[in-house]
């Protein structure tokens, strides 16, 4: 009995202490897309006189393989699924025979690679696994749209064609910077994502209503701020509501009528 009880803590005491260890899965968070032909996502492992060695890299999971390689075989890896045909199976991570095509070099980089990356090393006894998020955006080409509608008290913003799902939020700032609660301020704010059923690209417009747009004292600065959580790209837009001379600015009919008097004025010449 003791000797099944010593032997039952060995093995477990086997199975807690790795004998691979993936150090460090590398590669970029979030690339534009457009900004770079190809990306390596390098999975470093170590492995002591491992029989029996695997490396797999699986998409968004643990069940979609996009690529195998086996170093004993003395062959380069090969792709599977959605990566297949769009890694450069000769490239080399190292010149170690057990270590030399476990990365991902990965071309025409497009969109819909965006996902988890997961790696896992494995032997007879042992395995090791690491995951990385990577995610491929489309920036908003033609910027924020952001309208101040003065006699609607609405104010509206918009962004088109933009992957994956951003993140859209309006606030406003008052004299020296002070922050106001939009929610407190506005009503019948509504939020609408329309998604792209080819490229799941996503147009989205925010709306908010200023029922007491012309009670504030100060002048205020309504800003729109977009984001693509998991990735740094950030864009932001605002205009300025002024109250004492609320005359001045983004109203369509003073936009049209100073057109009006400014063709007139050139006609008349
Ligand atoms: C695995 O490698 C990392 C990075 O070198 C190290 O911090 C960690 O202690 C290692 N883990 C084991 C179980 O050896
Ligand atoms: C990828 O991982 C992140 C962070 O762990 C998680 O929030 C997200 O839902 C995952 N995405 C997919 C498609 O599994
Ligand atoms: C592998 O060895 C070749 C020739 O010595 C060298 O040019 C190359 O840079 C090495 N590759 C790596 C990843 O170390
Ligand atoms: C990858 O891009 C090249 C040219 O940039 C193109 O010829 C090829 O068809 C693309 N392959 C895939 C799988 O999209
Ligand atoms: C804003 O700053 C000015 C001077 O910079 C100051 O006189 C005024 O009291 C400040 N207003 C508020 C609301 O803090
Ligand atoms: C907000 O929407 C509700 C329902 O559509 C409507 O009854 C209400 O008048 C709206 N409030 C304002 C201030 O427009
Ligand atoms: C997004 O907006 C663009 C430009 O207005 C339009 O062409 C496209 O059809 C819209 N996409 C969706 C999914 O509504
Ligand atoms: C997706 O399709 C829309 C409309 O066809 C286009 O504007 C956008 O650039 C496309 N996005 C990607 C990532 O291809
Ligand atoms: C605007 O109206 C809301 C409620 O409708 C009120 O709580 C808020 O104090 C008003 N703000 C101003 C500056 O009058």
């Amino acid at each position: 009995m003791d000797k099944l009880a010593s032997l039952i803590f060995i093995c477990s005491f086997c199975c807690v202490s790795a004998l691979i260890n993936i150090t460090e899965l590398k590669g970029p968070d979030s690339i534009e897309y457009g900004s770079t032909e190809e990306i390596i996502l390098d999975c470093n492992f170590e492995a002591e006189k491992e029989r029996d060695l695997e490396v797999k890299w699986f998409y968004n999971g643990d069940t979609e393989v996009v690529y195998q390689w086996v170093p004993d075989s003395h062959k380069p890896g090969y792709a599977m699924g959605r990566l297949k045909g769009r890694i450069d199976l000769d490239y080399s991570a190292t010149n170690d025979s057990n270590t030399r095509y476990r990365a991902l070099k990965i071309f025409n980089v497009t969109t819909d690679l965006t996902g988890n990356y997961t790696c896992k090393v494995s032997s007879f006894d042992s395995e090791d696994s690491e995951t990385k998020q990577l995610i491929i955006y489309t920036p908003a080409r033609s910027g924020l749209d952001l309208v101040l509608l003065e006699e609607d008290q609405t104010v509206i913003c918009t962004v088109y064609g933009v992957f994956p799902k951003p993140e859209l939020k309006l606030y406003l700032t008052g004299e020296n910077d002070t922050k106001l609660d939009v929610d407190e301020i506005t009503v019948n704010n509504t939020q609408a994502y329309q998604e792209d059923p080819d490229n799941g690209s996503y147009n989205v417009t925010i709306v908010h209503y200023f029922p007491n747009l012309t009670s504030f004292s100060d002048n205020i600065d309504i800003v729109c701020e977009l984001t693509i959580p998991g990735t740094d790209y950030f864009l932001s837009k605002s205009v300025t509501y002024h109250t004492e001379s609320s005359a001045v600015i983004h109203s369509p009919g003073v936009i049209v009528s100073t057109i009006f008097a400014t063709a007139f004025l050139l006609l008349c010449k």
